[in-house]
């Protein structure tokens, strides 16, 4: 399919912006800034006309949506909760920061609570539901018309105490959880539009995680289709997906999820989509054959969808080099491209708005810059060429 939706606004924007990236990145103004909190547009880094110098890269402003074609969602993990209650943002989400607010507003078309639909985040107590920070994330939604991309239902990580201690029986811990995804996807019913049902079910050595999950360990592969069940019943327009890293290529990996999710598919389990996450490093190669392996899921009547997308590379003080920000571009691009390739790919998130945000240097020592905005929401290379791939459509 061609691309739609603006086409000539588009191009104009991008060509401005390729040449104030172009410009910007001669001068070095899109490394990332001090790890501080980002105080964007007033860096006071704009060059003094009398040097003969151009401007820093720009903000972005609509681009990408603009040159993205109808069919699909752009989506973004709004900041708040896990890595950043130890930032300065605290327990809030970033939402409070106009600037934040209005680029997340502007500049996407759906958006993913990176925090706040996690049991540890929901469910503090077995008793009690905290639903705040996510009705107000729902309402932003809303209000701006971005969809929701609701994650996650069923995980190994940042589960509470009180579920992973071992003092629930079998009966309890079945009951807690129908309840828990009955409960949640039925408060959202037509307001989440996708679900990431079962996040990260497979280990790295492509074995489920009968170890780590608490309910895998218990109740064997069986209850990943009982978790999909009550969750259509909770909203049978939701799309519900199966969702895991390290999968862009084909290999044992994203195999055991082919196989797992032709068994369900069979037995009448209502999986609707395979998630890839997205979560590439620059130390690795590019996966070159994502598309393959995204069509031969979406072969099986599925919708395939890039739900996490960074790219992050080696950094020295938080600083990635100027080469380093224009190999990025590459692999953003593979994974966009990708999904453009394959029609019910319908929906690309990127799991951050800036570096400012990112949870990468929270996780994988030395690495960093791996979202498409620098510190101050400058456009790094990644974002012009993203604007760029869509442009020339599907
Ligand atoms: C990450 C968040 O970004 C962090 O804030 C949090 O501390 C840990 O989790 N795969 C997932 C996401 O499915 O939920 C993870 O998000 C990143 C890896």
């Amino acid at each position: 399919m061609r691309r739609t939706r603006n086409s000539r606004s588009a191009r104009l924007r991008f060509a401005a912006l390729a040449t104030a990236l172009a410009l910007g990145a001669a001068l070095g103004a899109c490394s990332p800034g001090a790890p501080s909190a980002p105080s964007p547009g007033t860096s006071g880094d704009e060059a003094d006309p009398q040097d003969g110098a151009a401007s820093p890269a720009p903000l972005p402003s609509g681009e990408l949506v603009s040159a993205s074609p109808d069919d699909l969602r752009l989506g973004v993990a709004v900041a708040g909760g896990g890595h950043h209650l130890e930032t300065g943002l605290g327990s809030g989400t970033a939402l409070a920061d106009e600037t934040y607010a209005s680029l997340v507003a502007e500049n996407f078309t759906s958006l993913s609570p990176e925090n706040q639909l996690k049991w540890e985040w929901l469910r503090p107590e077995r008793e009690t539901f905290d639903f705040a920070a996510a009705d107000e994330l729902v309402a932003f939604a809303q209000e701006h018309g971005l969809a929701v991309r609701g994650h996650t239902l069923f995980w190994h990580s940042q589960n509470p105490a009180w579920l992973t201690s071992g003092e629930l029986d079998d009966d309890e811990l079945r009951e807690v959880l129908r309840e828990h995804v009955e409960t949640v996807v039925g408060r959202y019913a037509g307001q989440i539009e996708q679900w990431d049902v079962a996040n990260e079910i497979f280990d790295d050595h492509a074995r489920l995680r009968t170890q780590d999950n608490p309910f895998l360990g218990r109740f064997g592969v069986e209850i990943v289709a009982d978790v999909f069940r009550w969750a259509h019943d909770a909203d049978p327009e939701a799309v519900l997906f199966l969702n895991d890293y390290a999968i862009e290529s084909i290999g044992p990996k994203s195999d055991a999820y082919f196989e797992l999710v032709q068994e369900l598919l069979a037995d009448g389990v209502p999986v609707h989509g395979m998630g890839f996450q997205g979560h590439l490093s620059m130390k690795y190669p590019k996966p070159g054959d994502m598309r393959e392996n995204l069509e031969r899921f979406a072969e099986l009547g599925l919708e395939v969808a890039v739900t996490e997308a960074d790219v992050r590379m080696a950094v020295e003080d938080g600083v990635a080099s100027p080469e380093d920000l224009a190999a990025q571009a590459g692999y953003y691009e593979v994974m966009l491209d990708a999904c453009l390739e394959v029609d019910s790919c319908r929906s690309f998130t990127v799991w951050g708005l800036s570096d400012a945000f990112s949870w990468v240097p929270f996780f994988f020592a030395g690495e960093g810059a791996a979202t498409l905005l620098d510190e101050e929401y400058r456009v790094k290379p990644a974002y012009v060429a993203l604007v760029d791939r869509l442009a020339t459509g599907r």
